[in-house]
C-alpha cells in the first residue's frame, strides 16, 4: 500500500507527487518528439508540480530550466529570469557573464553576488535592448550539450502585464510590445526547432488574453496540451495513500462522500480536505473518519472563513486579469450561478444591463468574461447554462457572495 504526505499548497515533486503517470508519459512523448507545448488547465490542479516533476523525469537527457515568472512584468525581467537561471550549468553560466561583462566591474567577482543583486543588474542592462541580449542569451543556451526545455511557469501573467500595464488598459505602445515579445519566443521555437523546446504554462489562461489583443497566431507553433481534474480513482488512492500514512480509517463511504462533495477533484482541494479530516480527527482523538464526520468537517471547515482564504486565490486571479470596470461584474455572474445554480444567457444579459445600463454593445463585456471563466475553469456550459465545475467552488463562492444577493429572474420581475 502507498503511503503519501501531505502537502497543502506549494507545487509537489518527487515522494510527494501523486499519479499523473499518463500526462507525464504524454507530455515526455511530445517533448522527446521536439513539440513546445501550452499546458492549459484550470486553477489548482497542478501545473507547476507537474512541470517541475517532468523536469526531474528529464534531468539526465535534457538541461531542463525551470522559471518561475510570477513576480516579471516586462520582456527584460523574463530575459534576467532566464540569464540567472544558467547559473547552475557550469558551461553555460560561463557564457552568461560574458554577455553581461559589460555591467559587471571587472573587480567585481560576478559569482560572489546573490541572484537579487544580480538580477538588478542584468535587468537595468536589459531595458533598453531586450531583444539583442535576448538573442545572445538565447545562444549561449543553444550551445548547451544536451537539448533544452524552458519551462516558463505563469507565463500568462506577463504577457497580461506587458499588455495592460497596471491600469489594464490596451494601449498601441504596449500591444506593439507584446507583439514583439510574442514574436520573439515564437521565432526561438522556429530558428532553435530540436535544440530547445518551451513549455508555457500559467494559473490563468493564456488564449483569452491572447485573444482580446488579435495577437492569437503568435502561439500557433505551441501543442496544446490539457491537464484535467484527477478522476475519482486516482482521487480516491490519494486520500487512501494520505490516510494510510497518517492512520486514518475511512469507515464505509467516508472516502467516496468526500469525492461526492467536491465535485471535481481538483488536486488541491483534494488534499485539502484530507488535510482538514485529519486535523479534526486528532482534534477528537479518534482515527476512524464517519461519513457524517465529512460532512461536518466540508460544512465547518472547508467552507469556512480558512477555507476562503485558502480558496482567495480564485478571486484573485480573477483581479488580476479582469479590468477593474468589469471584474465587479464577473463577481456578480459567477455569484449568480452559485445562488441560482446556473448561469442562463438571459440572466447573464440582466446583470451585464444592471451594470452598464448605457452599453450599446453588452455582449463585448459578457462575452471577455464568460470566455476567461470558462477557460479557467471557474463554470462549463451546460444544456441548462453555465455552472461552476467545482461543487466546492461553488459552495464557497455562495457563502462568501451569496449573502442577500438578488437573483437575476427577480430584478426582471421587480423592474
Ligand atoms: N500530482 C500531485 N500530487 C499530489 N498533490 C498535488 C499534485 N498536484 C497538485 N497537488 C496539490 O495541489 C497543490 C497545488 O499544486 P500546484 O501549485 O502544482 O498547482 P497549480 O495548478 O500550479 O496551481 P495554480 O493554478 O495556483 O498555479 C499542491 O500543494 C498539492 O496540494
Ligand atoms: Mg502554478
Amino acid at each position: 500500500m502507498d503511503k503519501l504526505v501531505r502537502e497543502v499548497g506549494p507545487w509537489v515533486d518527487k515522494d510527494r507527487f501523486w499519479d499523473r503517470e499518463q500526462e507525464l508519459t504524454d507530455l515526455i512523448e511530445l517533448l522527446d518528439e521536439g513539440a513546445n507545448i501550452l499546458i492549459t488547465a484550470p486553477r489548482r490542479i497542478g501545473k507547476t508540480s507537474l512541470i517541475r516533476e517532468t523536469g526531474n523525469r528529464l534531468a539526465d537527457r535534457y538541461c531542463c530550466i525551470q522559471l518561475d515568472l510570477q513576480k516579471s512584468h516586462s520582456p527584460a525581467d523574463v530575459i534576467t529570469e532566464l540569464s540567472v537561471a544558467t547559473r547552475p550549468y557550469m558551461d553555460l553560466w560561463k557564457k552568461t557573464k560574458e554577455v553581461f561583462k559589460n555591467v559587471i566591474s571587472p573587480l567585481t567577482n560576478i559569482d560572489s553576488l546573490n541572484i537579487n543583486d544580480l538580477s538588478i543588474k542584468f535587468r537595468d542592462d536589459l531595458l533598453n535592448y531586450w531583444q539583442d541580449k535576448g538573442n545572445r542569451m538565447i545562444e549561449v543556451i543553444a550551445c548547451s550539450e544536451k537539448p533544452v526545455i524552458i519551462f516558463m511557469d505563469e507565463f500568462p501573467l506577463v504577457v497580461n502585464r506587458i499588455l495592460k500595464g497596471p491600469d489594464y488598459k490596451m494601449t498601441p505602445e504596449r500591444l506593439k510590445e507584446t507583439d514583439a515579445f510574442l514574436s520573439w519566443i515564437r521565432s526561438i521555437t522556429i530558428q532553435y526547432k530540436q535544440k530547445i523546446r518551451i513549455v508555457l504554462t500559467g494559473s490563468i489562461g493564456l488564449e483569452p488574453i491572447l485573444h482580446q489583443a488579435r495577437l492569437s497566431n503568435t502561439i500557433n507553433t505551441f501543442t496544446p496540451f490539457e491537464v484535467n481534474p484527477w478522476d475519482k480513482e486516482t482521487a480516491s488512492g490519494c486520500l487512501a495513500a494520505l490516510a494510510f500514512n497518517y492512520g486514518v480509517v475511512f469507515e464505509n463511504g467516508s472516502k467516496e462522500k468526500m469525492i461526492e462533495l467536491l465535485g471535481s477533484c481538483i488536486p488541491h482541494h483534494v488534499q485539502m480536505f484530507f488535510h482538514h479530516i485529519y486535523t479534526d480527527c486528532k482534534k477528537r482523538s479518534s482515527m476512524k473518519c464517519t461519513m457524517e464526520d465529512v460532512e461536518r468537517v466540508y460544512n465547518s471547515l472547508m467552507l469556512s472563513i480558512r477555507g476562503h482564504a485558502e480558496l482567495r486565490t480564485y478571486e484573485e486571479r480573477l483581479e488580476m486579469v479582469l479590468s477593474s470596470d468589469i471584474l465587479p461584474l464577473a463577481l456578480e455572474l459567477l455569484t449568480e450561478a452559485a445562488v441560482v445554480g446556473k448561469l442562463t444567457a438571459e440572466a447573464a444579459m440582466v446583470l451585464c444591463r444592471d451594470f452598464f445600463p448605457n452599453d450599446l454593445k453588452p455582449g463585448e463585456a459578457l462575452r471577455e468574461i464568460i470566455d476567461i471563466l470558462e477557460h479557467d475553469g471557474y463554470l462549463v456550459k451546460k444544456k441548462e447554462g453555465h455552472v461552476f465545475i467545482s461543487k466546492l467552488v461553488r459552495d464557497w463562492w455562495k457563502s462568501r457572495f451569496g449573502y442577500q444577493y438578488t437573483p437575476a429572474a427577480r430584478r426582471t420581475i421587480a423592474s
